[in-house]
């Protein structure tokens, strides 16, 4: 069979890891890989390489994606879709494994549901918002890279006796806030999934400095809801509101300082949170979903995405796993307010 493999979206460390145990547990079955480069975009203008096993043995410790990736959707304009099917045709595939989120992997579903395309999801994404998986690969290493981020600007905030607050990502679920938070020791955590009360995150950290502290350290999710002018919103090809440009981090530095009189700073992780090495828990899982989608495409198991249940991973259907987004359920919500002392 030959299988053509891409990455779409946003990247995250896990990416390599995912194509080498594709590439590796593929090659079991006497597979020919191609690496379709730059996600979508690179079947709708048909740029491929031949991917080897000497292309991929020493990935598994790499950041980014060696195929290179890009948030291109073929559906939005037909003669991009049809780029598509007549490149997957004269390429000869037999298969595409997609390595993606929502977007990525929800281009996968309908290219099989309405056009028969024989494709095979791998779910990665930092944000951990996926259906039917328990963890995506890059959510670990990014959370890591915010806890880090938190554990520093500790120091500073102690030292100069003030609150600062550590703006992250994760689009529209509070994953990353919710983990750099507990992980890190936030006073406030302020989630998407959660109606900001301003006034009731000033409360509270007036209580903080009024029982002694000395410094408080808030985490915000970019997705968190702050009110914002609709012309200053821009949208990306999937219509995904560009959430950097609110400024959420800064918002809410601002509300602090002026409300408690507390001296207020914000930092942004930003990008930072995707590159750099993938942690022991994304190298694990980018192979263990990529050995899976593997076995998923000689089994002829298609229109499915490879899911960590569990501490299994199984084969579950992509549309549904990319119909709804995961979002922090309201357990841990609550959860959360314990640690509001
Ligand atoms: O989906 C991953 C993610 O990093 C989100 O957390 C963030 O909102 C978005 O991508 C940023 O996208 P871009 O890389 O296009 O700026």
């Amino acid at each position: 069979m030959k299988v053509g493999i891409l990455t779409g979206g946003g990247d995250c460390p896990g990416l390599n890891p995912a194509i080498r145990g594709v590439v590796y547990r593929g090659l079991d079955f006497g597979f020919e890989f191609v690496g379709i480069q730059e996600g979508w975009r690179g079947l709708v203008k048909g740029i491929y390489e031949p991917l080897t096993l000497a292309d991929v043995e020493e990935i598994h410790y790499q950041g980014g994606t060696v195929l290179g990736s890009s948030r291109t959707n073929p559906f939005k304009k037909e003669e991009d879709l049809q780029a598509v099917l007549e490149n997957i045709q004269s390429a000869g595939f037999d298969a595409i494994v997609a390595c993606g989120g929502e977007d990525t992997l929800g281009v996968a579903a309908k290219l099989y549901s309405q056009h028969n395309v024989p494709t095979v999801g791998v779910p990665k994404t930092m944000d951990n918002d996926l259906s039917l998986t328990d963890f995506t690969f890059g959510f670990d290493t990014a959370a890591m890279v915010g806890m880090e981020a938190l554990d520093r600007l500790r120091d500073t905030a102690r030292s100069h006796r003030r609150v600062m607050v550590l703006e992250v990502m994760g689009r529209h679920a509070g994953w990353v806030a919710l983990y750099v938070g507990l992980a890190g020791g936030a006073d406030y955590i302020t989630l998407p999934e959660e109606t900001l009360d301003v006034d009731a995150m000033v409360a509270h950290l007036s209580e903080v400095k009024a029982r002694g502290k000395k410094y408080a350290l808030v985490v915000a999710s970019e997705g968190t809801e702050i009110p914002m002018d609709e012309s200053e919103k821009t949208v990306d090809a999937f219509g995904h509101v560009n959430l950097s440009n609110r400024n959420v981090g800064e918002f809410l530095a601002e509300a602090i300082q002026e409300k408690t009189g507390w001296e207020t700073r914000s930092a942004v992780v930003g990008h930072v949170h995707r590159g750099g090495s993938p942690t022991l828990f994304d190298r694990v899982l980018g192979q263990r979903v990529g050995v899976k989608a593997a076995e998923m495409v000689q089994a002829k198991d298609f229109g499915k995405m490879a899911a960590l249940q569990g501490t299994s991973v199984v084969a579950v259907d992509i549309v549904e796993a990319t119909g709804k987004l995961k979002t922090v359920p309201p357990e841990l919500l609550e959860m959360v307010k314990t640690f509001r002392k």
